[in-house]
């Protein structure tokens, strides 16, 4: 993101009422995350506690010990106590060192064998340590999940699991499992992404000019994008869209005054395409 947008964009956010905000060390911007929020807190605008950030623990960090002093490099950056919740961004690891996507010479990935247990037993002790208040994961399978959820001597299950969820990739047998294990989905790209060819796959179409997410929303005078989110949150997803326009940060906003009936609901859902915009090659 251009230098400076972020901090803007989160303090428009938070200006407009938005409290959860989900962020990484990956996305180099965890610095204007945390002075947007100290400088509303600051301003009296809100309370540290009415925030709720999420961190993210990347590739390169999953060896227990790496565990704890990463969460603390992500709370010195952002100049904040504790982060509400952490977050094993993906179920793979990558060998240790300052390249976030260290390679061979051949330009393959170096991965790291670890044992996610083990690596979710030293977020257990970042909790345990006040650091997070609540632990979960991002882009696991039923199978990932299982393996916490299995793991002797669990402390704590993980309380989230965020993956891609939108209308075109609604997550139907994932959603139900985690619905029985009480996991909270949380639906990144809710807005079918940026289509940024370099991480995207374009051959998905766009989920925005979908005729039936806009042929819904002419009817509450609302946008396919508010629909999307509208969609999301009313089967129990949270929804995190991104976005650095003002306007769109508004709009994004505005999904808390219409609600979507059930017929409708099960017209969306049978748009999904089964197809990850975010195919994670790596
Ligand atoms: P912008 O930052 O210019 O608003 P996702 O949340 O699925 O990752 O999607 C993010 C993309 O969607 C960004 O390119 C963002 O661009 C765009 N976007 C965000 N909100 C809206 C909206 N309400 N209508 C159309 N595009 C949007």
């Amino acid at each position: 993101t251009p230098k400076g947008s972020c901090l803007e964009s989160v303090k428009i956010a938070i200006d407009t009422g938005y409290r959860h905000i989900d962020g990484a060390f990956v996305y180099y911007n965890e610095h204007e995350v945390g002075q947007a929020i100290r400088e509303k807190i600051a301003e009296g605008k809100i309370k540290r506690e009415d925030i709720f950030y999420c961190g993210k623990l990347w590739n390169t960090c999953h060896p227990p010990e790496l565990v704890r002093p990463t969460l603390e490099k992500t709370l010195k950056i952002l100049q904040l106590d504790y982060v509400d919740l952490y977050i094993i961004e993906l179920p793979m690891a990558f060998k240790p060192g300052d390249a976030i996507y260290p390679r061979d010479e051949n330009g393959k990935i170096i991965y790291h064998e670890t044992d996610l247990c083990a690596t979710w037993e030293a977020m257990e002790a970042c909790k345990d340590a006040g650091l997070a208040k609540s632990i979960g994961v991002s882009n696991f399978n039923r199978r990932q999940l299982e393996m916490i959820l299995n793991k002797p001597g669990l402390k704590y299950k993980p309380v989230s699991n965020q993956v891609e969820c939108h209308p075109y990739f609604t997550q139907p047998k994932l959603l139900e499992f985690c619905r029985q294990h009480d996991i909270v989905i949380v639906g990144y790209s809710p807005l079918g992404t940026s289509r940024d060819e370099t991480w995207v796959n374009v051959s998905s179409p766009p989920l925005l000019k979908d005729a039936v997410l806009n042929a819904i929303g002419k009817k509450y005078n609302k946008t396919a994008a508010q629909v999307a989110l509208r969609f999301g949150i009313q089967r129990g997803v949270v929804v995190i869209p991104k976005s650095f326009n003002p306007q769109r940060i508004r709009e994004n906003f505005q999904i808390f005054d219409f609600s979507l009936t059930e017929e409708e609901m099960k017209e969306i859902e049978a748009l999904n395409k089964n197809v990850r915009y975010v195919e994670l090659l790596m």
